[in-house]
């Protein structure tokens, strides 16, 4: 079995390669603009390309060569933040990419695909107030982030229904663990916080830059039961044409994230306020019921998910 994971060298993409390296011969493509070959050091079985894929000439050669059983679409710059900054760089990862690809795959004249898996975001659903997010929630994209996602979304299964290209889409909503860059300040909060609690605990004097209050929540979902989810979803012959919700259900604020972690590590951080992030929405939590039906359980609750996480960075 061959498949391949674009972005498979960044969090969620190194994870899901380890996973599935003892099954399968894995195929990566990413030009590392946010993540790192070392993420790769307990794949075995990988063939990695330093490559965007944006590069249509080389995407349709390894497509048409290697003739995939499954592909994971994960590039893209996963930052809402940064999506407000860059609207128009990010919009061809987080757009074109997709419809790169897909193209690609309708032109093919013998494809081996069982499934195309659209990574997509719980960002679609934005603001309005009605929780939790459920599939057919309204849809109120707040970024230009959560329009690519949304857009992209809609391409991949539309492609199902009008070319019977095997799509399926996964909203995640705030997914965290080993592997995630904390290097930008438009990283994932919670490798934020762990990194500034890493450097407090080296001795080294650093604030976190808390935006808002710190009363926002999200549906933090530990990145084991997201890898659990993928190939669920990835497998099922029930999901063609269909998006699915990745979360568990709860919601955390990020206030008690900084408490939950100060009780494990048995320090405080020091915060610095700062104003709301533009885009930015206030309460996020998933109904997980369609992902359920497909045999998911979510084996991680925040506490015992940030516990596996401390432990894997040596910190308790
Ligand atoms: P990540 O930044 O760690 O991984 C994305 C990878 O894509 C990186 O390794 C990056 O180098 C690569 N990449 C970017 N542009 C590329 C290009 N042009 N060509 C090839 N590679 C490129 O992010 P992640 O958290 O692993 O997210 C993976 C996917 O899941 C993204 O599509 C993201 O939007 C989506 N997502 C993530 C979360 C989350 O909480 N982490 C939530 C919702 C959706
Ligand atoms: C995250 C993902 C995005 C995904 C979405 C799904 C990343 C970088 N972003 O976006 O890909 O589509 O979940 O729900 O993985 N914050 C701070 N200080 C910081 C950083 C963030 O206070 O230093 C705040 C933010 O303003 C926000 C919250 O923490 O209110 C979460 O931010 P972030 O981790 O960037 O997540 P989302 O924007 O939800």
């Amino acid at each position: 079995m061959k498949i391949l994971i674009t972005g498979g060298a960044g969090f969620i993409g190194s994870n899901l390669a380890e996973k599935l390296s003892s099954q399968a011969e894995i195929f990566i493509v990413d030009d590392l603009s946010m993540g790192k070959k070392e993420n790769l050091k307990n794949v075995n079985n990988v063939i990695f390309y330093e490559e965007s894929v944006l590069n249509k000439d080389f995407m349709k050669r390894l497509l048409n060569s290697e003739n995939f059983d499954y592909i994971f679409h994960l590039a893209a710059v996963a930052s809402v933040a940064d999506s407000v900054k860059r609207p128009q760089e990010t919009h061809e990862v987080n757009f074109m990419s997709t419809l790169i690809i897909l193209e690609i795959l309708r032109k093919m004249s013998n494809r081996n695909l069982k499934k195309f898996v659209f990574s997509s975001s719980a960002a679609v659903y934005g603001d309005d107030k009605t929780l939790p997010k459920k599939e057919n929630s309204v849809i109120q994209p707040l970024s230009p982030y959560a329009i690519d996602k949304f857009a992209s979304e809609k391409y991949v299964l539309t492609y199902n229904n009008l070319y019977d290209i095997p799509t399926t889409a996964v909203r995640f909503f705030n997914v965290y663990g080993p592997n995630q860059n904390p290097s930008s300040p438009y990283s994932g909060v919670i490798s934020i916080i762990l990194d500034k609690f890493k450097k407090n605990l080296n001795g080294e004097l650093t604030k976190f830059n808390l935006f808002g209050d710190g009363k926002q929540t999200r549906d933090f979902i530990y990145i084991d039961d997201v890898i659990n989810a993928l190939w669920i979803v990835a497998i099922s012959d029930s999901t063609f044409g269909k998006t699915f919700n990745v979360g568990t259900g709860n919601e955390t604020s990020i206030n008690d994230i900084l408490i939950i972690i100060s009780k494990f590590l048995k320090i405080k951080l020091n915060i610095e306020k700062m104003e709301e992030r533009d885009g930015d929405i206030r309460n996020s939590v998933a109904d997980i019921s369609e992902l359920e039906k497909l045999g998911f359980v979510c084996n991680y609750t925040i506490e015992t998910g940030l516990k596996n996480y401390l432990m894997k960075l040596k910190l308790v």
